[in-house]
């Protein structure tokens, strides 16, 4: 079973063919549908909140006239509280339709995917990882800087207990020349996998005080909120103090782009929104869709 659990099932000719995929129903979204999927069913099945992820995937489905059954919290409303095991869950759900999309703060679900017999998209595992953010992600920095090597890529917050950081940091590895920056400088990563990315020379760890020096070098500069839900708050001091403020728009490089996974919380100030480099409310967020489009539809043509 074709399931997407990691972005580590991802390569750049993969990605390639996904992207012109997701580029030409970008072109044709508004048009409405080029596929029909009248009786085909995906099951959003979510364990922690969500608002963009579960809605893009929603829409994406109702955009290919498929049907959508959601759970938005299987933790407390899904026999998961009887103490149902992942494995009878998805053994279950996999008879009442097409594509499972699964999101819970259990990071070992994915193992239990197998037992599905229809496909099972990963819409986050606890902190681990989070593909289709990073697919998104990435196809947000292709279509506005115009390539995915030869970048200097900034992320800024709580990068120990991030998935979309997790992900987003494996499919940049997969290309050229790509400098990463990371701050606050003392975070540690959470797994050897996330290790084998990182240590390596193309990494510079900053202090939040030194980030200003480093702003006007980057292309990307990419946020993530504290993930207060995920560890006892004794270092929240330490990841909080630095905010993105408008004084911060004259120093960044005119073609660069601010990307957040969303929700914000205080790393980014409302006063910068409408700069033309902050991307995230819309075009980030449109660029979800499209691309989910696209792999649903990549999944439920198998
Ligand atoms: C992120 C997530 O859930 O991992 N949001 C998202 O899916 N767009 C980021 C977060 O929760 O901080």
């Amino acid at each position: 079973m074709n399931h997407i659990l990691s972005v580590n099932q991802f390569d750049q000719d993969r990605i390639e063919k996904l992207f012109n995929k997701t580029t030409i129903i970008e072109r044709n979204f508004h048009k409405g549908s080029l596929f029909l999927y009248p009786n085909r069913i995906m099951i959003s099945f979510f364990g922690e909140p969500s608002t963009r992820t579960r809605f893009s995937f929603e829409r994406a489905m109702y955009w290919l006239n498929g049907k959508v059954i959601s759970e938005s919290n299987s933790n407390l409303s899904s026999s998961l509280k009887k103490g149902e095991s992942f494995k009878d869950t998805f053994k279950t759900l996999s008879q009442y339709g097409d594509l499972i999309v699964c999101r819970h703060n259990d990071e070992k679900w994915i193992d239990y995917a197998e037992y599905s017999s229809i496909p099972i998209i990963n819409a986050g595992n606890g902190s681990q990882e989070h593909p289709t953010q990073s697919l998104l992600d990435l196809y947000t920095i292709k279509k506005e800087l115009g390539r995915l090597n030869n970048l200097k890529v900034m992320f800024i917050g709580d990068l120990k207990y991030s998935r979309t950081f997790n992900s987003l940091i494996k499919l940049l590895n997969l290309y050229e020349n790509n400098e990463i920056y990371t701050a606050p400088a003392e975070i540690t990563w959470r797994n050897d996998d996330i290790k084998y990315y990182l240590d390596n020379d193309n990494l510079t760890r900053i202090n939040l005080k030194e980030i200003e020096n480093y702003l006007s070098e980057m292309d990307v500069i990419y946020f993530t909120r504290i993930q207060k839900e995920r560890f006892d708050s004794n270092n929240i001091e330490s990841l909080s103090n630095f905010q993105l403020m408008k004084k911060h728009l004259e120093i960044l490089k005119e073609h660069s782009i601010i990307l957040h996974a969303l929700p914000r919380n205080d790393e980014i100030s409302e006063g910068i929104d409408d700069d033309k480099r902050a991307i995230y409310h819309e075009k980030q967020i449109k660029n979800g869709i499209y691309i989910r489009v696209a792999i649903i539809q990549e999944l439920l043509d198998e």
